[in-house]
């Protein structure tokens, strides 16, 4: 069986993770795939850096939207993030190309989700997006797939392991919140844009994507109304730990009779629940289906190996020809929906 060939667009932390993990677990994965995945391209904006891999034996393509038109890729992987500028680029084109296109571009996908999941239809090419929610954590599958049999009422968690991190170093060591941040930047967990992270705008992409596939309706960033931990200081969480709380940046949708209510800000989390105890860059996402009770999904949210883990598992779905629609239904039947609330952003 011919492998599944690769063009790899973006080198960073996520992309790195995938170059290595493609290379350590090749055996098992193409056992597992029932075929090869190779990486035949590769993109990003400085030739000349070192990323700790050997790159070599790559093609390089210095114009990485051009990796669309590669005539030796069968799936083009965008890991360089923003809503829209080449990575929009790139994923209209592979489409529109019939390509399978992977991404792990949350911003991307909250705002142009829609429109995607279109083109990928109409082409009979894959979209799929497992590692921009929860980095390592296999949330979207577990929605998708796993309680596909479910209505789910309602879905909530810790969506920034940014955040998580930031606060819960807070808490343990006491420490200042740039301090900290600085941190989780250099352990390659923060956004290019670190306050998409701290105000809230990362957390909402995430839910606005999760909200979608749990609630059967189109992808509604606008509406998700977000307040980050800018304003956190370390007395607002000793103050907390007095009263019996921590305090968790958490995103919150549930569908209720007055429309899709989708927030995030920081919450006040009781010391017995499960949240309290999650700690550094980890994310974990509760999900209420009606057969199946409460489900928690908990794990590494960021970083390198958890982020490409989900990559890859997506590129094993795509080449054992395991694919389904990107938000769990078809695209044009994914519902409008009212909003809870008025906080347009
Ligand atoms: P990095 O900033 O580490 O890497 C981005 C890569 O994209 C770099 O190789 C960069 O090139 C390349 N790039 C940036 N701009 C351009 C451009 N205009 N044209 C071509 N290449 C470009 O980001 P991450 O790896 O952290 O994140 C990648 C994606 O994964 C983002 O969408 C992010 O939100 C998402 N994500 C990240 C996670 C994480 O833990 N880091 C977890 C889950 C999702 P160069 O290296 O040459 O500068
Ligand atoms: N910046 C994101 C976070 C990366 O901290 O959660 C994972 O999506």
């Amino acid at each position: 069986t011919k492998p599944l060939r690769i063009a790899l667009a973006g080198l960073g932390t996520v992309g790195a993770g995938v170059v290595r993990l493609l290379e350590a677990n090749a055996a098992l994965i193409a056992r597992r795939a029932g075929r090869g995945i190779e990486i035949v391209a590769i993109s990003a904006r400085d030739r000349s850096k070192d990323r700790g891999v050997d790159l070599s034996r790559f093609e390089w393509v210095d114009d990485t939207t051009a990796l669309a038109a590669h005539p030796d890729a069968d799936v083009v992987v965008e890991l360089v993030g923003g809503s829209d500028g080449p990575a929009l680029t790139l994923a209209r084109a592979t489409l529109k190309a019939g390509k399978g296109f992977v991404t792990a571009n949350k911003a991307m996908i909250a705002h142009h989700g829609l429109e995607l999941a279109r083109a990928a239809e109409s082409a009979g090419a894959a979209l799929k997006f497992e590692a921009a929610v929860a980095g390592g954590i296999p949330v979207i599958k577990g929605l998708r797939e796993g309680m596909a049999a479910n209505e789910i009422a309602r879905v909530y968690g810790i969506l920034n392991g940014t955040c998580n991190f930031i606060l819960s170093k807070m808490e343990a060591e006491g420490r200042d919140f740039a301090d900290v941040l600085a941190e989780a930047q250099a352990l390659g967990f923060a956004e290019s844009d670190p306050t998409f992270d701290i105000d809230g705008v990362d957390a909402a992409h995430k839910l606005a994507i999760l909200a979608s596939i749990a609630f059967g309706t189109q992808p509604a960033f606008p509406q998700v109304v977000a307040n980050g931990i800018r304003h956190v200081i370390a007395a607002d969480i000793a103050e907390a730990a007095q009263l019996g709380y921590r305090i968790r940046l958490l995103g919150v949708a549930e569908d209720g009779p007055h429309g899709l209510f989708q927030r995030v800000h920081p919450h006040l989390v009781p010391v017995s629940h499960p949240l309290a105890h999650v700690t550094g860059a980890t994310n974990a996402v509760v999900a209420e289906g009606n057969f199946v009770g409460r489900l928690l999904f908990q794990g590494a949210g960021a970083g390198d190996g958890p982020t490409a883990s989900a990559v890859v598992a997506d590129l094993i779905d795509i080449a054992r020809g395991e694919f389904g629609p990107a938000f769990a239904m078809p695209a044009d039947s994914l519902g409008e929906h009212q909003a809870a609330d008025s906080g347009e952003r």
